[in-house]
């Protein structure tokens, strides 16, 4: 029940720090350490390579899991797109594990690799919100999300849910491999849901943002490098499913490379800024894209921010940063939405889950 919400996706972006420290609880052992299944922790440690195969929203946390996994597990990982992996296979290591993400667990086209890496005889693990789903059932192994149903049409929570138990795997697998690190996912954890909470606190805030930035609009960009880049791609997808807003994603030294063009007097750029060693190229990309015109909204970490950014977020460690900065970005869709008129709940179009091909 969405109680006193006007709608199910402002409720479930408010959720998000109880789904967090949800999370570590679930994840967490009598003596403070991460309680995963052994049969999981033998399965990426065996790994050669992952492939994580996912779609929309899971797909891009699909990809802040590879750099998580990459960088504190050292284990190569590739991201696909589960409907174009079928079609255009890439060449698949010698011992693969597959990760599917997927919210409902019944995404068909997640499912029609499932069915033809189990037939290849490879092994998978399925991240999902929903165990007992189809994609949960037929694979070797399941992660559970622990975020509550989702019903807004638009994913929110399990995005940020998914990403926090990418985070606890990559650390289980790098201790199983014996790799030193003085990262504890669930203490950064803990910070981030203090974080998202200082920002869902600040809603007449992004409020008021998405009114000036985004109310009559055609057309927004997001730039970002690094993390901040995957984080992009997730503000423009929501941006666009809720308030019809034609919005992309770009990595910050790409939207030069063409699509600068489409920059007009007034057209907003949102810009993200959380990871130091690209901290002053993407304020370089915003210079860029303000000579031409663009009205800049910068949203930067606390430490990295200037003085004129718009939003500033609660530091947090590097590698969870994108689990916060979506915090506003879904904010401002939101919003939007409200101010657009949309029904932002069940946008036109769209189905919670898509188990069709
Ligand atoms: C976007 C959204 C979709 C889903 C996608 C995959 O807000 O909800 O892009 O993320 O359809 O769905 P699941 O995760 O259920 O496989």
């Amino acid at each position: 029940e969405k109680g006193t919400y006007p709608h199910y996706m402002l409720k479930e972006i408010d959720e998000q720090p109880y789904v967090i420290r949800n999370i570590i609880s679930k994840y967490k052992t009598e003596d403070e350490t991460i309680k995963l299944d052994e049969d999981i922790r033998q399965a990426m440690l065996g790994a050669d390579r992952i492939y994580i195969i996912a779609a929309g929203t899971s797909n891009h946390a699909g990809l802040v899991g590879k750099q998580l996994i990459e960088r504190i597990a050292n284990k190569p990982v590739e991201v696909h797109i589960a409907s174009e992996f079928l079609y255009n296979m890439p060449i698949v290591s010698e011992k693969p594990l597959f990760i599917f993400i997927s919210q409902s667990g019944e995404t068909a086209d997640s499912r029609g690799v499932l069915v033809n890496v189990k037939e290849m005889g490879h092994k998978a693990l399925t991240i999902t919100n929903v165990p007992g789903s189809t994609l949960s059932r037929e694979a070797d192994y399941t992660l559970h999300t622990y975020a509550g149903p989702e019903i807004a049409v638009a994913s929110t929570k399990a995005y940020t849910a998914q990403m926090a138990v990418l985070a606890i795997l990559a650390v289980d697998t790098a201790r199983a491999a014996g790799i030193d690190m003085n990262f504890d996912p669930l203490q950064e954890l803990a910070i981030v849901a203090n974080a998202m909470e200082v920002l869902t606190d600040q809603k007449e805030k992004m409020e008021q943002i998405a009114r000036d930035y985004l109310s009559v609009t055609r057309n927004c960009f997001f730039i970002g490098r690094a993390a901040d880049y995957f984080v992009c791609l997730e503000g423009a997808l929501k941006l666009k499913e809720i308030s019809y807003i034609q919005a992309e994603g770009f990595a910050g030294g790409e939207l030069k490379h063409g699509t600068i063009a489409l920059i007009e007097e007034g057209t907003p750029v949102i810009g993200l800024a959380t990871q130091e060693h690209v901290n002053l190229s993407i304020r370089g990309n915003m210079k860029e894209v303000v000579a031409r015109g663009a009205s800049p909204c910068m949203i930067s970490m606390e430490g990295l921010n200037d003085e004129d950014d718009q939003l500033v977020i609660p530091k947090v460690h590097e590698y969870l940063t994108p689990l916060v900065t979506v915090i506003p970005l879904q904010l401002l869709s939101y919003y939007a939405a409200l101010h657009r008129e949309c029904d932002v709940d069940k946008p036109r179009n769209l189905a919670k889950s898509v188990t069709v091909e």
